[in-house]
């Protein structure tokens, strides 16, 4: 396998996003501006909240069934493995499943990758002490980036998308996504999605506004990371948080409101950007599944289902697909 070259997001990406963003007509910010050194810590401590579900209903079904998992993501391949986990972040709850894929075979390689260095520093730093047999090679880089370079790597491909990550991306996107996923595969190759279904709302909606506020604060540091970045003049506390179920297309949306008419300048942009009162910048969506939506995802994508596992509430459910024959 080729070294790995690890490189920050360009910062003009960052700039083109947000000048893009608050351009159009209907405002709107990418989510992977979330994901800085603070947002990354931010969303760390979402993870560890009461209303946050998601994590602990994920990590329970992969401490119930890591073993089962790994012989289906293991069960093609003929020499070594790489495991390359999309939006690892700290990778904290994939430690249950590399310890059972190194208890089934020595040859496994991790390569976590983020957009953001730091969480992937502490997967590093953690797997080091609690699975020194497991290579790790962090990959700084988009979804995207880590795909391209995974084309080249010897050896058979072990994909995951864990944390319902795939919720950010409107259908479309997910499918050429998961297209993406499925071209890299190979034939032998596996890939590991996890889901948020849908469920009632007054178990979603708190996950994305918690008492605490940390959520609040997770979607505010969108707009306190262009003050740090791009020189923005925005006041994080004229931007109210706003949290709200989506029918139509299925998700939990974010978005952060202003509460008064305001003019905010942009210096890195050269740019000013006018807020109504009451206008919303939208940040988040979060698409919930059903199986059939699930399905058809894969279906869109050349993908083919394999097994798939869930909580006993039916929660949260994660789908071994391989490339389709
Ligand atoms: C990391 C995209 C799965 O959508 O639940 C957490 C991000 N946003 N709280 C999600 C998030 C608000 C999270 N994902």
């Amino acid at each position: 396998m080729s070294a790995l070259v690890s490189s920050a997001l360009a910062s003009s990406e960052v700039a083109d996003a947000v000048r893009r963003g608050l351009s159009a007509p209907r405002k709107a910010l990418p989510p992977f501006l979330f994901y800085d050194r603070e947002g990354s810590d931010l969303f760390e401590q979402i993870t560890l909240l009461p209303e946050y579900y998601l994590t602990r209903t994920e990590r329970g079904i992969l401490a119930r069934d890591a073993d089962s998992i790994a012989a289906r993501l293991l069960a093609g391949a003929r020499g070594p493995v790489a495991v390359l986990e999309l939006g690892a972040g700290t990778a904290t709850k994939t430690d249950l499943l590399l310890a059972a894929m190194v208890r089934a075979r020595s040859d496994v390689h991790f390569v976590p990758a983020d957009v953001s260095p730091t969480p992937l520093d502490a997967a590093r730093t953690r797997l080091a002490a609690s699975l020194p047999q497991l290579r790790v090679s962090p990959l700084v880089g988009t979804h995207g980036d880590a795909l391209r370079r995974a084309v080249a790597w010897e050896g058979d491909l072990v994909v995951l998308f864990l944390g319902s990550s795939i919720g950010n991306y409107a259908d479309d996107d997910a499918a050429a996504l998961l297209a993406e996923v499925q071209s890299a595969l190979g034939p032998r190759g596996t890939f590991l999605l996890g889901v948020d279904r849908a469920k009632s709302l007054s178990t979603m909606l708190p996950a994305y506004d918690d008492a605490a506020g940390v959520t609040a604060a997770f979607n505010r540091n969108m707009l306190a990371r262009i003050n740090r970045e791009l020189g923005g003049e925005f006041d994080l506390a004229t931007f109210r948080h706003v949290a709200l179920w989506n029918e139509a297309t299925s998700a939990i949306e974010m978005h952060l409101e202003s509460l008064v008419a305001q003019t905010v300048r942009i210096g890195v942009l050269d740019m000013t950007v006018r807020f109504a009162r009451g206008e919303r910048v939208h940040t988040e969506s979060s698409h919930k599944y059903t199986d059939r939506h699930v399905q058809g995802l894969f279906q869109a994508a050349g993908l083919a289902p394999v097994a798939s596992f869930e909580d006993a509430e039916r929660w949260f459910s994660l789908h071994v697909t391989r490339r389709r024959a």
